[in-house]
């Protein structure tokens, strides 16, 4: 490698610390070192700004891996901090309720064709319980139909305690549901993304039974015509709650989500990431006649209420919403995406760019998973010593400009190259030190 890696002892030193005191070592599985290149990878951050970070060794990165999706506007967004200083300055927290509450509803509904009534929460999973609760409330039934990835929630874990390879296309391989009760077995079914004829089957296996349908409307691959609208039809026809998971196309695909850009409705939606650009924050929006049911139910949270996520929510949807953001990270992305298909062929290698241009998916391909994982990881470590941070996902910012676009793949060809080069001779293991990075989600979505 011509360029060398980064130093990041501080960074493995903290690392090693943590796997001391603090079981599984980070809380968010996505930021585990051993998915990106374990050893090489900088696990702490000392500051990020827009789309650069410096970590605790003072090496300083432009990120594509961005945030997991959480930051459209870019870490930092001067409007964001400004609105949430405001909050702080005069009191975040109150015996009292915060008004832009309502203000925020009123906007979600406005954007957002499924919204009538919204609830708050502060996390993607969490807004995910919410909205079943509401549906298994409406319907006064239990079973659930999902497809995609919805937390990490008994709810959601409990597909796999009958069998478990259930979640296997939908999050990780092999997922044991340790500490979820055993009598939740069956409740959450699985069904598979654009095969219709396996949410019906599902559906008449059990007819009467199922409370809801939640589903990713999109992540890795587009739905194919009339899938959405046959879900759709089937929920209406089962009487079951159709729920959109837009945890992640929520204020990205397009500022009203998915729904908008594909044009079915759901009954229920749930967003959370970008809809707060780095603050805690999530929302469960739907039509009135089934989320008044929540006025008959228990679904309360002390933090539910406090300002912070309220008002850097408010300061994000309307700086999207005022700036074009959205159209920008498409027309950025798809430069990206584009530029990424031409440097795979130049370098030949077995690789695919998938996904959408605000979201895409850079996927190295092998029958065998640990060549795939080995690939990857000597394409992060190259990506790495060019200054890049990287992985399996881009997630565009608007703090990305046209500049980092053509660096980051100048850095990638590069990269690819020595893929190339080590595939050739048959390398990859050494050149990586032994040490590939693990899958992380595997999705069918
Ligand atoms: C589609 C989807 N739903 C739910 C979640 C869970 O959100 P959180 O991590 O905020 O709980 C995620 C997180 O990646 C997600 O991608």
């Amino acid at each position: 490698m011509s360029e060398s890696l980064p130093n990041v002892t501080a960074s493995n030193a903290l690392y090693a610390q943590a796997r001391e005191r603090i079981p599984a070592a980070t809380m968010l599985l996505s930021k585990r070192p051993e998915l990106f290149a374990p050893g090489a990878w900088p696990v702490y951050f000392k500051r990020a700004w827009g789309s650069k970070v410096e970590d605790v060794d003072g090496n300083v990165y432009t990120d594509f891996v961005g945030d997991v999706g959480a930051t459209l506007l870019g870490r930092a967004d001067p409007d964001v901090n400004a609105a949430v200083r405001n909050v702080i300055e005069h009191g975040n927290f109150c015996t009292q309720n915060y008004p832009g509450e309502i203000e925020l509803t009123e906007l979600l509904c406005d954007i957002i064709p499924c919204a009538e009534q919204v609830r708050f929460a502060r996390g993607g999973g969490e807004a995910d319980v919410v909205a079943i609760r509401i549906a298994r409330g409406f319907t006064r039934k239990d079973r659930v139909a999902f497809c995609g990835y919805h937390g990490w929630h008994d709810w959601y874990l409990s597909a796999n305690l009958a069998d478990d390879s259930t979640l296997d296309g939908h999050l990780l391989p092999g997922l044991r549901p340790l500490g979820v009760p055993r009598p939740l077995a069956q409740t959450a079914l699985p069904f598979q993304f654009n095969h219709l004829q396996s949410l019906k089957e599902l559906l008449e296996s059990r007819p009467g039974e199922f409370a809801a349908i939640i589903m990713e409307a999109t992540r890795h691959h587009p739905p194919e015509k009339g899938f959405l609208e046959g879900v759709r039809k089937l929920a209406d026809e089962h009487q079951a709650v159709l729920i959109f998971d837009e945890v992640v196309t929520g204020f990205r695909m397009s500022l009203g989500g998915a729904q908008e850009y594909f044009g079915v409705t759901p009954d229920i939606a749930t967003f959370a990431k970008t809809i707060s650009n780095g603050y805690p924050m999530a929302a469960v929006v739907g039509k009135k006649e089934i989320m008044r049911i929540v006025d008959e139910q228990f679904i309360s949270s002390t933090y539910w209420t406090d300002a912070i996520g309220t008002a850097a929510a408010l300061a994000t949807i309307k700086k999207i919403r005022q700036t074009g953001a959205v159209e920008y990270v498409w027309e950025l992305g798809t430069e990206l995406m584009n530029g990424l298909k031409e440097a795979i062929s130049r370098a030949g290698i077995p690789a695919d760019v998938q996904g959408w241009a605000p979201l895409s998916i850079l996927a190295f391909q092998d029958e065998n998973p640990d060549v795939a994982a080995a690939m990857k990881t000597l394409f992060v470590r190259g990506q790495l010593s060019r200054g890049f941070l990287s992985s399996a996902m881009h997630y565009m910012m608007t703090s990305h400009t046209r500049e980092d676009i053509q660096a980051y793949l100048s850095a990638c060809e590069k990269s690819m190259k020595e893929v190339k080069h080590s595939l050739d001779k048959n390398t990859l293991m050494e050149d990586i030190e032994h040490r590939p990075s693990r899958p992380l989600f595997k999705r069918l979505t």
